[in-house]
Parts: structure tokens; C-alpha cells; sequence
């Protein structure tokens, strides 16, 4: 089983990753993010959408929203999560290495660092060109990683985040390939019991991003620092990529 596979991995560090804090900090910046403001309506997919973080404020923005996720288990807490607030949102299971609903989404939206999982670079760009298909004309797709040069000012450091439950994750994070790519390592520890997990991926500069929306096909495309649309900079905290098919 690959590592993105482990439905036991999202639902245990689901704790540090999906946080109420984080839960309240998404919803405002859906509800104010000029990169967010599409018109009423849009058909928007979240690609990875996990337990469902963006899927209600993007319902509340007023567009028509899906989820796709390979965990059941993320996507039941989805479907709570969109039952409770009363959004209507359509869930599908499906792995993003092979998703495709042909021109059915005015925007696609990956985020939060959930690209770049397969071990061949090619299965990451088929990732691109699937989401490319599934787009109709004139509509986008944004991607939302940890850009290597962000990472490239804190990596080495430990972090320790306490949970509300007395618990606490130690994230250490190991640059590999030559920069290709990041291990990042965690330890859970709740009283006497820990649990690790370690998760691979790809690493993308903002060129190299850029570059791999062009191979995909898409054309205008642009990086940010982050969902305020500021630009990608040496004070960014995430990279964003966006490109629109012609
Ligand atoms: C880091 S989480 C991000 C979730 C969500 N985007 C957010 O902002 O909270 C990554 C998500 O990708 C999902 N995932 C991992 N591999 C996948 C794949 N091959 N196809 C579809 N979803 C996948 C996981 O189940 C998990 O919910």
C-alpha cells in the first residue's frame, strides 16, 4: 500500500491536519480570497478535498461545488461536515491519478499540499492533464503547495504542535533527491501510546510548477504567495499556481 493510501493516516493525524483553527481560518479566506472570487454558480471541484475544509465555505461563496478524495473515511467526515452546515456538495471517491469528469468544472482547486504524491514525475503531471480535461473551456485550476523555496527557509527546524486533547505531533521534515523530494515524519504521542507515519512527495519551485501547468496544457500561468493573490516572494508562505485552459 502506498503511504496516500492509508485511510488510518488521514483519520489519525486528522487532529493536527483539519483542526477547528484551521477549519476557521479556511472559511475566511474562502469567503475573502480574490483568487476564490469566481461568478455565482461556478462548477467548482475540490480535488482532494479531505474532510471537507473548503467544501462549505465554497457552497456558502455561492458555487456548485464536488469533492473528490480516495479516503472513505475522509469522505464520510465531508459528508458530515456539508450535512451539518447544510451545504450541498457532491462527494465521489476516486484516485486523482486517473479522475476525470470531461468539461464538467469551471475551476478545479488542489490544495493544502495535495499534489505531487506519486513516485513517478509523469503520474504528478497526468494529475495536471486529468484536471485539464475536466475543465470546459476558459475554465482554471489552482494548486496550492509548500513551494521548495518556502520550504527552503525553515526546513531542519522540528515542530512540535500540542493538540487540545493533551496530545502532541513532532513533524520532522528531510529533503531528498537532491531537492526532488520531502519525507516528512511524524510521531503522535497521546500518554503512553505513539504512532508514526511518513509521508513522500514531490518538491516544485515556482518555475518548475509553472513549467508542468504548461506541459498540461494550460496557458496565463501565474504564481502567488498565497490565497490573498500577493506575489511569490522571498516572504511567501505557501506557492500557488493557477492556469487557465484556452
Ligand atoms: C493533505 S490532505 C488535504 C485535504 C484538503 N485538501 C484540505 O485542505 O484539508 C490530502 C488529501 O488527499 C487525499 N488523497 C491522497 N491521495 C489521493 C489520491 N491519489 N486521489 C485522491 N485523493 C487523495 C487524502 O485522502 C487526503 O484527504
Amino acid at each position: 500500500m502506498k503511504w496516500y493510501e492509508d485511510d488510518s493516516l488521514w483519520s489519525d493525524f486528522a487532529p493536527t491536519m483539519f483542526s477547528a483553527d484551521r477549519g476557521e481560518a479556511v472559511a475566511d479566506l474562502v469567503a475573502s480570497s480574490p483568487l476564490l472570487d469566481f461568478p455565482p454558480g461556478s462548477r467548482v471541484l475540490d480535488l482532494c478535498c479531505g474532510p471537507g475544509l473548503f467544501l462549505v465555505p465554497l457552497a456558502r461563496r455561492g458555487y456548485d461545488v464536488t469533492g473528490v478524495d480516495l479516503s472513505p473515511a475522509m469522505l464520510d467526515r465531508a459528508r458530515t461536515a456539508c450535512a451539518r452546515a447544510g451545504a450541498d456538495a457532491r462527494l465521489v471517491r476516486a484516485d486523482m491519478a486517473s479522475y476525470v469528469e470531461p468539461h464538467t468544472f469551471d475551476v478545479v482547486l488542489n490544495v493544502y499540499t495535495s499534489f505531487g504524491y506519486f513516485d513517478e514525475p509523469d503520474d504528478n503531471l497526468q494529475v495536471l492533464r486529468n484536471a485539464y480535461e475536466s475543465l470546459a473551456p476558459g475554465g482554471q485550476l489552482l494548486v496550492d503547495v509548500m513551494g521548495k523555496e518556502v520550504l527552503a527557509g525553515w526546513i531542519g527546524r522540528p515542530q512540535v504542535v500540542e493538540l487540545p486533547d493533551g496530545a502532541y505531533v513532532v513533524q520532522r521534515d528531510t529533503v531528498l533527491d537532491g531537492w526532488r523530494r520531502l519525507r516528512t515524519d511524524w510521531t503522535l504521542v497521546r500518554g503512553s501510546t505513539a504512532r508514526t507515519a511518513s509521508l513522500t512527495s514531490f518538491l516544485y519551485s515556482g518555475a518548475e510548477l509553472h513549467d508542468l501547468f504548461v506541459a498540461a496544457g494550460f496557458t496565463g500561468v501565474e504564481c502567488f504567495g498565497g490565497f490573498d493573490g500577493a506575489a511569490y516572494d522571498q516572504h511567501s508562505r505557501r506557492l500557488i499556481v493557477r492556469g487557465t485552459k484556452k
